[in-house]
């Protein structure tokens, strides 16, 4: 509870989630006392080389910034000669996922679990020199920006004027009018709700941010992705009616009465919670299209149980495991109705200690276990990423 003060800077959850969240920003100087950074500036580079880890390079000129001209935005993987030929100032690396790849990183995650993990995006660590920064822009998404190494200063404005740069290649606001400004130091924290327009800018040589993202999706994206499993799944579906037809002149009419008709069968559509709970589940915990899972190599039931109850069980840092009321999903998989404790402390606490896999707790759960650690979803708690 202290650390989550601490965090919140002395708000508990409930009063930060009740005056900021999706509402205005906050500055929490010393969110996390102690924290210099996860990774340094080479490290991050050597993730941004991996073409399994998404990254990005922005690159300003300052002598070519009229009409937005002279921002460049590269697609890694990158190597090393990329990196060499870069200038010494205004560029940034963009690292997204690294939660998937850093155990720390979902370490770190596990402080803001008073959000629900279905609204978690990912963890995107930045690098940039003095200067460098991705411009004014706003983000549909919350973020909380946490400062690691170095500094970074932060100017916010909750100004309505959203025009966009045109055809440059990164959304980029084309007047900022700065109504707040900071400069944040290691541990130091900004929450930013959705369309509150921000701009960072480098203040020094070894600047690392780490933004915490928490994903909004739109209502056209889940109905969308709802219908598609609705057909996929074939839930009940009903073939247009109407007995009441009168004959018609105008043949070439849609008439106001098939209008309602119409209206009348998309509401009848499953939209119950009872199917929307499981979609949702599922939805949210399927991996992104860049996520591979290596499958581990192949063990028998009996040994896996064996070693299970040595070292027990941690989930892939990529996995995401979700429920509605008590039916799981594992990536974006449905999980066989067991034990649902079980189920709840592996998808809460991404492992099941050892005490948990001695014995014959964990029988119910076993060949499942086994099934999806042989997919890589989960593995044995030595290797956890
Ligand atoms: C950054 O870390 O440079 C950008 C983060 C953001 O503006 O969302
Ligand atoms: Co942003």
């Amino acid at each position: 509870m202290q650390q989550a003060l601490t965090l919140l800077n002395g708000l508990t959850p409930a009063q930060f989630m009740a005056e900021y969240w999706q509402k205005k920003p906050l500055l929490i100087r010393g969110a996390m006392p102690d924290f210099k950074g996860l990774l340094d500036p080479s490290e991050l580079a050597g993730l941004a080389c991996d073409a399994e880890v998404p990254s990005r390079l922005i690159q300003f000129d300052p002598e070519r910034q009229q009409a937005g001209r002279g921002w460049q935005v590269t697609q890694g993987p990158f190597d090393d000669e990329d990196f060499a030929a870069l200038p010494a100032q205004h560029w940034t690396l963009l690292v997204q996922g690294v939660n998937h790849v850093l155990p720390e990183a979902q370490a770190l995650l596990s402080q803001f679990s008073f959000i629900p993990n279905a609204r978690l995006d990912d963890v995107m660590v930045s690098y940039a020199p003095t200067g460098g920064g991705v411009g004014a822009h706003i983000d549909s998404y919350d973020v909380f920006l946490l400062q690691g190494a170095g500094k970074r200063r932060w100017r916010i404005s909750q100004q309505t004027d959203l025009r966009l740069i045109p055809d440059a290649p990164l959304r980029i606001l084309s007047h900022f009018e700065c109504e707040q400004e900071w400069v944040l130091e290691p541990g130091d924290m900004l929450y930013l709700p959705p369309n509150v327009a921000h701009w960072g800018i480098s203040e020094d040589d070894d600047c690392m941010t780490y933004s915490i993202g928490f994903r909004a999706p739109a209502a056209r994206e889940l109905a969308i992705e709802f219908l598609e499993a609705c057909r996929q799944e074939n839930l009940p579906d009903e073939l247009y009616r109407d007995p009441d037809l009168q004959p018609v002149t105008d043949a070439s009419s849609v008439s106001e009465e098939m209008v309602n008709h119409v209206a009348d069968m998309m509401r009848r559509l499953p939209w119950q919670a009872e199917q929307l709970g499981p979609f949702l589940a599922k939805y949210f915990s399927e991996p992104k299209a860049y996520v591979v899972f290596s499958p581990n190599r192949k063990l028998s039931l009996e040994k896996f149980k064996q070693r299970a109850a040595q070292s027990g069980i941690v989930l892939d840092l990529q996995t995401q495991m979700l429920h509605w009321q008590g039916h799981y999903f594992i990536n974006g998989e449905s999980v066989p109705k067991m034990d649902a404790n079980l189920l709840n402390i592996l998808a809460n606490c991404r492992q099941l200690a050892v005490s948990l896999c001695q014995g014959d707790t964990l029988d119910s759960l076993l060949p499942w276990l086994h099934e999806v650690y042989q997919a890589g979803y989960v593995h044995l708690a030595e290797k956890s990423g």
